[in-house]
């Protein structure tokens, strides 16, 4: 990475501004029930802590929309990282407020204050540079952390790098590390996984990953799209009727790549959306009128498999069916399965897959979870990260 890191800047009693992604998942009763992202924060805030830093840290939780709301109040957050570094974790009350300016005033080296959700002011998605301006006005030195944020040009994640010297942290170093080696220097046979609703959502993916691996697997409901648009019914199956052209031509393109594109040759479907629906195993082919695909079946779950045992660099992104449902979480589970146990670097792209992985607690099996969900699905299809390009390079 040609960008600066934390190890690259002095930080002795210097106040620190850190934007992690603390938007992590919460229950009704406002307990956090995914630390993953809070953990990942942590080598960085333990080195600032260690090395004489003041930390101020930063984060956004959900999408308030510019309103103080209560259930997006960092307050769980600040909870949870004062038990995972063992000391008290002051949390603000505002962002750029009375209450940020008196915690951040007078702060001892290794002390860590936590500012309120910074999208309680409509400033912060506006990457409006006055409030960026205010909140680099709390620190000295900018450290951007938040992976799963860096594809947004907001105030914190980037906005405020105009006006502090910047670098990043351990968190952003180790993802680019991985996926950056993945995609630059991979291992052959090189697959992508690639599930999810729509192929609209994943074009620049499957357009970018096609000029690098050597076999695409597609799987989720973007697989009926490619099914319709070479003359199949697909039922009540979610379905891109525009992008029919689109799901051929991108079969040509692969085609044209010498890439093994792999689609689903049998489907589980579901006569309703609900859990315990009625449901069987058809062709892809010959899915009835009146039912809606759900999940791969069990013969593509062998191929599937069979493909992936002898790869050496592996990327998924994407459920390969609604795997909330149980009955309709099996071709996930087990194409996770084959992942833990194979010979090859395993790289998961955040959001749905990394949940899914962590759902049947495979995730110390694969090589890197990504933290972010739509920031690392525009890494992998080579869009510049406004977040790290307002770094400071080395
Ligand atoms: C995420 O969960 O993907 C990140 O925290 C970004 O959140 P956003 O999509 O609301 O910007």
């Amino acid at each position: 990475m040609n960008k600066k890191t934390v190890r690259d800047i002095d930080v002795k009693g210097k106040k620190v501004l850190v934007r992690c992604d603390f938007n992590v998942p919460q229950d009704e009763q406002g307990n956090i029930t995914d630390t993953r992202r809070i953990v990942a924060s942590l080598p960085t805030i333990n080195y600032l802590i260690e090395n004489g830093a003041k930390v101020i840290l930063c984060s956004h939780l959900g999408r308030p929309k510019g309103e103080v709301k209560k259930e997006f109040s960092l307050e769980p957050v600040a909870k949870e990282l004062s038990k995972q570094l063992n000391k008290d974790v002051k949390l603000a009350n505002d962002i750029i407020g009375e209450s940020a300016k008196e915690l951040t005033a007078n702060m001892k080296e290794g002390e860590v204050v936590l500012l309120e959700n910074v999208r309680f002011d409509k400033r912060e998605e506006e990457n409006s540079p006055e409030f960026a301006k205010e909140l680099a006005s709390l620190a000295e030195v900018y450290v951007n952390d938040a992976f799963g944020t860096s594809h947004r040009a907001h105030a914190s994640t980037a906005g405020v790098a105009d006006y502090l010297p910047s670098a990043a942290g351990f968190l952003i170093e180790k993802e680019l590390e991985f996926m950056g080696n993945a995609l630059e220097n991979p291992q052959r046979p090189f697959v992508a996984i690639l599930g999810g609703k729509k192929v609209s959502d994943k074009i620049g993916v499957i357009n970018a990953l096609l000029e690098k691996v050597d076999t695409l697997i597609i799987g989720g409901a973007m697989a009926y799209t490619f099914f319709k648009a070479q003359g199949y019914e697909v039922g009540n199956s979610i379905c891109e009727l525009d992008k029919l052209d689109l799901a051929l031509e991108l079969m040509e393109k692969a085609k044209q790549k010498g890439v093994k594109l792999l689609l689903p040759v049998d489907t589980k479907v579901g006569k309703e959306f609900d859990k315990d629906t009625e449901s069987k195993i058809v062709k892809c082919t010959e899915i009835p009128e009146g039912w809606e695909g759900f999940d791969i079946g069990t013969e593509t779950i062998e191929i599937y498999k069979k493909e992936l045992e002898n790869a050496k660099t592996i990327v998924w992104n994407g459920p390969l069916g609604l795997f909330e449902f149980d009955q309709f979480a099996i071709g996930t589970n087990e194409i996770a399965k084959k992942l833990a146990t194979v010979d090859a670097i395993t790289i998961i792209g955040g959001g749905d897959s990394a949940a899914a992985i962590e759902k049947i607690g495979l995730s110390d099996k694969m090589t890197h979870i990504s933290t972010g969900g739509g920031a690392s699905l525009e890494f992998l299809e080579g869009k510049k990260l406004p977040g790290i390009e307002c770094l400071q390079d080395k």
